[in-house]
């Protein structure tokens, strides 16, 4: 499977949909991506961690309505449409520049986690299990800390996403970002 760039500069086609499969309580991934998501679901249990799938394929409408209503939330408390716009890019992407509407990543959570997602999650023994591990089964951290001028998006603790086992080792190793590492191998 060709590794494909997923971001603002490189958005799906409108009426994309992957071939998808379940993950977790009705959340799906793409097949490949579903395949890998459930072993590391399961080997983290077995490490007596329990990751909860927090949001996983979007289609692009639904990321349309997440984006908008973001929008509108920051709008009523009390920003100006663009901050309002500038914020909810941050960590919404635009409709068909999001992982999500390719089944290409999960947010991934704990189960006691209530509310919205926040960079505290990283104090948790599911983050801690997940950077040692999601490599292994294909997954990175795709938007890490400092590198928010290469990604576009703000730092996301919570958001994997599959690129393959060979893939994810070497992104790891080289400590680089997806747009890093593809401009590095031309794949
Ligand atoms: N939160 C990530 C950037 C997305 O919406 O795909
Ligand atoms: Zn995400």
């Amino acid at each position: 499977m060709k590794l494909p760039l997923i971001n603002s500069d490189n958005l799906l086609p409108e009426n994309y949909v992957p071939c998808l499969e379940q993950v977790q309580d009705g959340y799906e991934m793409e097949y490949h991506a579903a395949r890998c998501m459930r072993k590391m679901i399961c080997a983290a249990l077995q490490n007596g961690i329990r990751l909860r799938v927090y949001s996983a394929y979007r289609s692009i409408d639904y990321q349309k309505g997440l984006f908008s209503q973001n929008i509108q939330r920051y709008i009523s408390q009390g920003m100006t449409p663009d901050e309002a716009f500038k914020l909810t890019a941050r960590y919404i992407a635009l409709p068909g520049a999001s992982e999500h509407n390719a089944g290409l990543a999960a947010d991934i959570t704990s189960p006691e986690w209530e509310g919205e997602l926040t960079e505290e999650f990283e104090n948790t023994p599911q983050f801690k299990w997940l950077s040692n591990n999601a490599h292994r089964f294909g997954f990175i951290l795709r938007y890490p800390r400092g590198k928010e001028n290469i990604t576009g998006i703000g730092y996301e603790p919570w958001h994997y996403r599959f690129v393959n086992c060979v893939h994810a080792g070497h992104i790891k190793k080289l400590r680089v970002t997806l747009e890093e590492y593809l401009m590095l191998h031309n794949c």
